[in-house]
C-alpha cells in the first residue's frame, strides 16, 4: 500500500472503522488467549486484519460467500502482511459442510444475521457446534430487538429498509437469537451496548463438544479446552 491508496482489490466500510475499537475491546475479554479464531462473513476483512494485528497471538481464519470480499480480504491481507491470518475460505453457514481442516476455538461473526435469512442464523449455530473443539465462545454483533421490541428508532428504521430489501433479511431478536443458539447447546453469557444501538453478543457452550466429526475435520487434531485470555 502506497501513498494512501488502497491495496488492489481492498474494500472499504465506513462502519468498521467506527466499530471496530469497540468490537475489539469485547474480544480481547472473552476469547482464550491461545486460540484458532473463525470469523463468519469478513466482509470487506478490514475487521480480521485489524484484530488479527491488535491480537498477535490468535490464528485467524477469515470467511465469506463472496468471492469480491475474499478478494478484498486476500488484498487487506497481503497489504497489511497479516502472519497469523490465514488466505480465506468460502463459507456459507448454511453449506452443509464447513470447509475447515480442523476445528477452531472461537467464532466471531459480524454484521451478518440480519442480512441473511433466519436460517442462516440457525445454521450458524449448528455449524458452530459441529466445528467448535471446546466451550467456544461465538460472538456476534449487530442490531438486535430485545424483549420483542426494537431499541432504538434507528434499528427500527434500518429494520424496515431491510425488509423492503428482502423480505427475508431483518433485525433479530435476541431471545429467539438465543433460543437457537440453546437448541444447539450454546448459552447466552453476555450483552454488551455498543455505539449506534448495536450489541455485541457471547455465547458458551457449557456441555463437552460433539464427539461426532463434521466431514472435513476427521482425524484433525481436536485441540483441548482453551484458557480465556485475560
Ligand atoms: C453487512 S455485511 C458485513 C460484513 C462484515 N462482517 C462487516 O461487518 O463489515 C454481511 C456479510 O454477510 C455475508 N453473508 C451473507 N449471507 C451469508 C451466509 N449465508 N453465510 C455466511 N456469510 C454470509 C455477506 O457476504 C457479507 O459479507
Amino acid at each position: 500500500m502506497t501513498d494512501g491508496a488502497l491495496p488492489r482489490a481492498a474494500l472499504t466500510s465506513p462502519s468498521v472503522a467506527r466499530n471496530k475499537a469497540p468490537i475489539l475491546e469485547v474480544l480481547r475479554r472473552v476469547l482464550p488467549r491461545d486460540a484458532t479464531v473463525l470469523e463468519i462473513a469478513s466482509g470487506t476483512g478490514e475487521h480480521v486484519v485489524y484484530f488479527a494485528a491488535e491480537l498477535p497471538q490468535l490464528r485467524w481464519i477469515a470467511s465469506d460467500p463472496d468471492e469480491v470480499n475474499r478478494e478484498s480480504i486476500s488484498s487487506w491481507r497481503a497489504a497489511l502482511g497479516s502472519p497469523n491470518v490465514a488466505p480465506p475460505i468460502a463459507l456459507d453457514v448454511r453449506a452443509q459442510r464447513w470447509p475447515l481442516a480442523a476445528p477452531v476455538d472461537a467464532i466471531v461473526c459480524i454484521n451478518m444475521i440480519h442480512i441473511a435469512e433466519w436460517a442462516a442464523t440457525r445454521a450458524l449455530f449448528a455449524g458452530a457446534a459441529e466445528v467448535l473443539a471446546g466451550s467456544g465462545p461465538v460472538v456476534l454483533y449487530g442490531p438486535f430487538k430485545v424483549g420483542g421490541a426494537h431499541t432504538a428508532p434507528s434499528n427500527e428504521q434500518f429494520d424496515r429498509w431491510l425488509r423492503e430489501r428482502d423480505p427475508a433479511s431483518g433485525v433479530r431478536d435476541l431471545d429467539e437469537v438465543a433460543r437457537e443458539a440453546r437448541a444447539q447447546g450454546f448459552e447466552l453469557t453476555e450483552t454488551v451496548s455498543m455505539p449506534a444501538n448495536n450489541l455485541c453478543v457471547v455465547f458458551d457452550r457449557a456441555a463437552a463438544p460433539h464427539t461426532t466429526d463434521r466431514a472435513g475435520l476427521a482425524g484433525a487434531d481436536r485441540p483441548g479446552r482453551a484458557r480465556r485470555g485475560s
